[in-house]
Order: structure tokens, then sequence, then C-alpha cells
């Protein structure tokens, strides 16, 4: 039982790590939480005009989702380490991105840790549910509904393509569950904007965010 806690804990801690600030603020950056939406994401570090401050911001908040689960994916059997703490190590990131311990519990929205630790539950997971986010990005310029659409069909992938391809596990499919449910909880102001027709697109500035 200590290994799977310590793991868990480990994960919550590495979640975190608010990349969004922690990038914005290493690159002379202003601190996101201060422009646009306020959300410590790489959507809104977009928005400070830096697209490879965005991208650091992507890449970094979702190999935190991504790390734990693949540490347990390929070294844990040996120590006990099953899907169960998989489905926890994973939730634990995601949850340590929306509430971090490091910055007064004020996090951001989840979609880049959440899409982490979905590629690394399954690369095609991942991959799905990215191109999913693109298209949807594409089509209509819009992050927070490109996530929304992603979130929604992410539990529907899973249990496609891993309950086809191989074994779905109910813990698993759990957590992503989870995820998805409080990933579409903090978009609520987005949800609102995006009915209202006042959401930012992708490409604007900071001024016209949120
Ligand atoms: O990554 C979160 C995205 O879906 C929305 O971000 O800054 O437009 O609220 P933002």
């Amino acid at each position: 039982l200590l290994l799977p806690l310590s793991a868990t804990l480990a994960a919550y801690l590495m979640g975190s790590l608010s990349f969004a600030v922690l990038v914005s603020h290493a690159m002379g950056l202003s601190d996101p939480r201060t422009y646009g939406s306020k959300n410590p994401g790489a959507t809104n570090v977009l928005r400070s005009g830096s697209k490879a401050a965005a991208v650091v911001t992507l890449g970094l908040d979702a190999a935190k989702g991504w790390l734990p689960v693949v540490l347990v994916r390929w070294f844990g059997k040996p120590y006990g380490l099953e899907e169960g703490t998989l489905a926890l190590v994973g939730l634990a990131a995601f949850l340590g991105h929306l509430w971090p311990v490091f910055f007064r519990f004020q996090g951001g929205k989840g979609v880049a840790t959440a899409l982490g630790v979905l590629l690394g539950v399954s690369g095609w997971l991942g991959l799905a549910v990215a191109l999913t986010w693109v298209f949807v990005a594409l089509v209509s310029r819009y992050s927070s509904l490109a996530a929304l659409v992603a979130a929604v069909c992410a539990p529907a992938y899973y249990l496609l393509l891993d309950g086809v391809l191989w074994d779905a596990d109910a813990r698993i499919a759990a957590a992503i569950g989870a995820m998805v449910l409080l990933l579409i909880w903090r978009h609520q102001e987005n949800i609102q904007r995006l009915l209202r027709g006042t959401e930012s697109r992708l490409g604007q500035s900071k001024r016209a965010a949120g």
C-alpha cells in the first residue's frame, strides 16, 4: 500500500508544477494569471504573443501527466503496481494541475495534462484525442471548444480503442471519466462565453480574451 500511495503523492506533486507560470517566468514574460483568461495554461500563454512559451508549456504540462502513467505502466508490474495505481497516478497528476499545492491551489483547466495522461494510457488513445482537438481547433479556432469536444470523445475512444484492441480497465475508465467531468466543470466560463459568442479565438491577442 505504501508504494501506490507514494507514487500517487509524487504524481500529484508533479502535476502541481504549473508550467504556464514557471515557463513564463523563466522566459521573462508576464504571469499568465494576470492577463487574458487569467488561466495558467498553454492557450493563455499563447495570448502573451510567445508561441515558443505556449508550446513549451503545452509540452511540459502534458509530460507531467504522461510520465507518472508510463512509469507505472513500464516498470510497475514487478513492484505490484497495476492498472489501479496507473489510474490513480494519472488522476493525481491531473488534480495537481487543477489544484497545485505550490500555487495556493489555483491551477488550470487540465487540457494538456489530461492529454498527457491519455497518451500514457495508450498512444493510440492520446493520438485520437489530440487529432480531435486539432480538427475542432482548426475548424472553429476555439481552443476551449476543441478541448471540450475532445474531452467528451475521450471515454468513447478509450472504450472503443482499448476495448477492441486490448482490455479496457474499469478503474482507468473511471479515472478518465472523472478527468473529463472536472475538465468540463473547469470550462464553465468558456462555455458561457462560447454561448454568448464572446470567447476569444486562437490567434487573438491578450486584450481580446477573457
Ligand atoms: O487550455 C484551456 C483552454 O481550453 C481554454 O483556455 O485560456 O481560453 O480559458 P482559456
